[in-house]
């Protein structure tokens, strides 16, 4: 297993909370050197601050990824301290919930802008430093949600559909230039994303739909992440891989 990410760079939006800090910290146990962008830069300093005592380098940065030229500075600036960009882990994201019929164009918006066109933004800008170097990983963290679809969730859902499609279309683009595109798609995991949510009865009532009974730790996910940023999964691309305690099985 190759899992040693010593002259690695790492992206990882949304690092500062949840399952992009569980990322983050993988990658500095395995000595990578990660930019964390985050629309907050407090959290992404504070992620920076609490693995400041592991083997890699983590750099905040703020960045909100629903807006182009924030992004574009972002990888910029990543260039240019570090050199380059080897891995790009496109986390952040959020879901309006709602019903459907009681959303707005907002509420559309709000979900398409960071979950697809966040995606977008960032691999736009990152893709021909990838091709340019023969070398690059993209991971999109998606949700069951986009693969068999949550009530009140209805555009959340099918922006992370959008992701996936996207996600296989360009790992065909791009494969002879030694770049993997690959998506892990999520269950109900306790981040701060959802934990407000969770009352005690809630999660009783929600982990009847998981085999393995209880709701995902951010870990499990960041895990699968590692290994399909890492050279062991060089054969590895447009695929989908749920961490999700068998909510589907697709
Ligand atoms: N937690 C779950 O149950 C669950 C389930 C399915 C999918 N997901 C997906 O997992 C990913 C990570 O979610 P999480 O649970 O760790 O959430 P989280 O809220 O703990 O972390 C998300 C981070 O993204 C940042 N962010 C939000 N909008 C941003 C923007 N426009 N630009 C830059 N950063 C932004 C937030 O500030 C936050 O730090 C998301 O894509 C989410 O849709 C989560």
């Amino acid at each position: 297993m190759h899992l040693n990410f010593q002259d690695r760079v790492a992206v990882v939006t949304g690092g500062g909370s949840g399952v992009g800090r569980e990322i983050t910290r993988l990658f500095c146990e395995a000595g990578a050197t990660t930019i964390v962008a985050d629309l907050v830069l407090e959290k992404a300093e504070e992620t920076a601050r609490i693995l400041s005592g592991l083997p890699g380098k983590t750099i905040a940065m703020k960045a909100d990824i629903t807006k182009y030229a924030e992004v574009k500075e972002m990888i910029a600036e990543a260039v240019k301290i570090s050199g380059k960009v080897d891995i790009l882990v496109n986390n952040a994201g959020f879901g309006v919930l709602k019903n459907f019929n009681e959303t707005t164009p907002d509420d559309w918006m709000a979900d398409f802008g960071v979950n697809l066109f966040g995606v977008l933004h960032c691999t736009r800008e990152i893709i021909n430093h990838m091709i340019e170097r023969k070398y690059g990983k993209v991971i999109n963290i998606v949700s069951d949600a986009g693969r068999v679809g949550q009530a009140y969730q209805a555009t959340y859902s099918a922006a992370k559909a959008a992701v996936m499609g996207f996600s296989k279309a360009l790992a065909r683009e791009v494969g002879t230039h030694g770049i993997n595109i690959n998506c892990v798609s999520l269950g109900a995991t306790k981040t701060p994303l959802i934990m407000p949510f969770i009352t005690p009865e809630i999660e009783q009532r929600l982990i009847k739909a998981y085999p393995l009974r209880r709701l995902g730790l951010p870990q499990e996910p960041a895990a699968l992440v590692i290994f399909l940023a890492s050279d062991s999964a060089a054969w590895i691309t447009g695929q989908v891989y749920s961490v999700n305690g068998g909510f589907s099985m697709i």
